[in-house]
């Protein structure tokens, strides 16, 4: 058997530079997840053949040889391009992608466009992803379809091969009923038959999955039983898998003896002041302007604490074509710029910023490094990052300040959970965190890292998986009688 995964982005983003294609790491849980667990396929496993990977390489090719993909093994797996122009990628995912259906599933329906024209880019790109699929599909393989920006993939690669065995996981929230039943109703039909075009639907949290099958009950008069919904005379099963990371890279980036030498250098440049870590792709999603205004309650609140702490935070570059996102980067330079402004003197600055990526050394030093970190999304599928923290520190140090609307909260219970929307609370949490006894800080943390080292990302494929052979095989019993 093989394992065929189909992402909008390969874990690789191609870039011209002085005329030249150069590929770089994608940036975002999906790529940097999924990648983890291709490399940690063995002879072992069930698929006996290399994985491939289908799915955008991040620019157009016009000349699709100007970049080897055929003999280009990432890791242990082949990567297949789809080559999309940028008029499509215009429409299809700066339009329907991430203008319509990544506000409204994250609860911004004010933000979200109804845009006829990129629901038929949605539809023909879609379409374009079935094709490269068919391409290269041989009769064992399983596909494993991700996210938001092909779900109508599914039910296109079923109606012509109604036997091959499909999988598909959302990695975002799928909001209430009331949220998705605002698409017009041959778009919401759609996406929800694309789906259950599927064997097995996964999504990060009961609720997501609760919410999934409400809109099948409502929309499409289908009901399920424990999850488990005829479509057709076809057996198609709805669960919950929480994604993980790769806990030991992660851990082991940290242990790294060159990371440490310099995260020792740079504790020393801060002298005795806190740090916190502020760390996302720049999203409206992420919470990071309340973020920044819950820090400057605190400040105005708390005086004894200037000079005595210091926010860190990093902006990853995302999706900069979108209107709302430029607005965004503009509010984030302008609060920050007002906060230090404001409270910064001579030999402290409040807020040091950076917008730029991180490589994953540096990455899991600033995590090793910070004393707290702030993760506040205002919606968030599951939220990586926060396990990432857990994983990086060497020493059980460290308090995570955990938004309640993050899926990750769901699993992280013990650490400090804030409502993202109440800049008050996010002020006075800020202060509990700084405040945390090391006792007590030990205690979540040895707790935390036990939970995400169990159940990292290796565990939620291979979870997965079986649960796609169940489903398969009880199929295949109800078949044959
Ligand atoms: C989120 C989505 C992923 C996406 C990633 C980066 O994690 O769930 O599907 O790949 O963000 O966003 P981008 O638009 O750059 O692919």
């Amino acid at each position: 058997m093989r394992l065929v995964i189909v992402s909008n982005r390969l874990p690789i983003s191609l870039e011209e530079q002085d005329g030249k294609i150069v590929a770089k790491e994608s940036v975002g849980g999906l790529a940097t997840g999924l990648n983890s667990y291709l490399d940690s396929l063995d002879q072992d496993s069930q698929f006996n053949e290399d994985p491939l990977w289908i799915g955008w390489p991040g620019m157009y090719l016009d000349d699709p040889d100007r970049f080897d993909f055929s003999s280009r093994i990432m890791g242990k797996f082949r990567i297949c391009p789809v080559n999309l122009t940028d008029a499509q990628m215009d429409s299809f995912y700066l339009g329907f992608c991430n203008s319509t259906l990544w506000p409204l599933f994250h609860y911004f329906p004010s933000y979200v466009e109804f845009d006829e024209s990129s629901w038929d880019s949605y539809v023909e790109v879609n379409d374009i992803f079935r094709q490269v699929v068919e391409s290269v599909l041989q009769p064992d393989d399983v596909v494993w379809v991700h996210d938001y920006q092909i779900m109508l993939l599914p039910e296109m690669i079923r109606r012509n091969r109604p036997d091959v065995s499909i999988g598909y996981f959302l990695h975002i929230p799928f909001p209430s009923y009331e949220i998705f039943r605002l698409l017009p109703s041959i778009w919401r039909t759609r996406l929800l038959q694309g789906l259950l075009g599927s064997d097995l639907i996964g999504f990060h949290t009961y609720d997501y999955s609760q919410h999934f099958l409400r809109s099948v009950s409502a929309i499409l008069g289908l009901e399920h039983n424990l999850g488990k919904i005829m479509v057709g005379d076809r057996l198609a099963k709805v669960d919950t898998f929480p994604m993980g990371i790769d806990y030991n890279k992660y851990a082991q980036a940290a242990k790294d003896e060159r990371t440490q030498t310099e995260k020792e250098e740079l504790r020393q440049s801060f002298g005795s002041a806190k740090i916190m870590l502020s760390i996302d792709r720049l999203d409206y999603s992420k919470g990071i302007a309340n973020r920044l205004q819950g820090y400057e309650k605190f400040l105005e609140l708390y005086p004894q604490w200037h000079d005595r702490v210091i926010l860190m935070l990093v902006v990853v570059p995302s999706r900069t074509g979108v209107g709302k996102y430029q607005e965004m980067k503009k509010q984030i330079d302008e609060l920050v710029g007002a906060i230090n402004g404001r409270f910064g003197k001579l030999n402290w600055t409040p807020i040091i910023y950076q917008y730029t990526t991180y490589p994953l050394r540096e990455l899991t030093m600033l995590y090793d490094i910070s004393d707290v970190a702030l993760v506040t999304p205002l919606r968030d599928g599951m939220n990586l990052i926060a396990k990432e923290y857990i994983a990086a520190k060497t020493e059980n140090k460290g308090v995570l300040v955990l938004s309640e609307t993050a899926g990750a909260a769901i699993e992280m219970g013990e650490t400090l959970i804030v409502n993202a929307n109440s800049v008050l609370d996010i002020a006075e949490t800020i202060l509990r965190a700084l405040e945390t006894p090391d006792e007590e800080q030990a205690r979540v943390m040895v707790l935390l890292k036990d939970r995400m080292e169990r159940f990292d990302v290796n565990h939620w494929a291979e979870d997965f998986m079986n649960s796609m052979l169940l489903i398969k095989s009880e199929q295949e019993r109800m078949e044959s009688t």
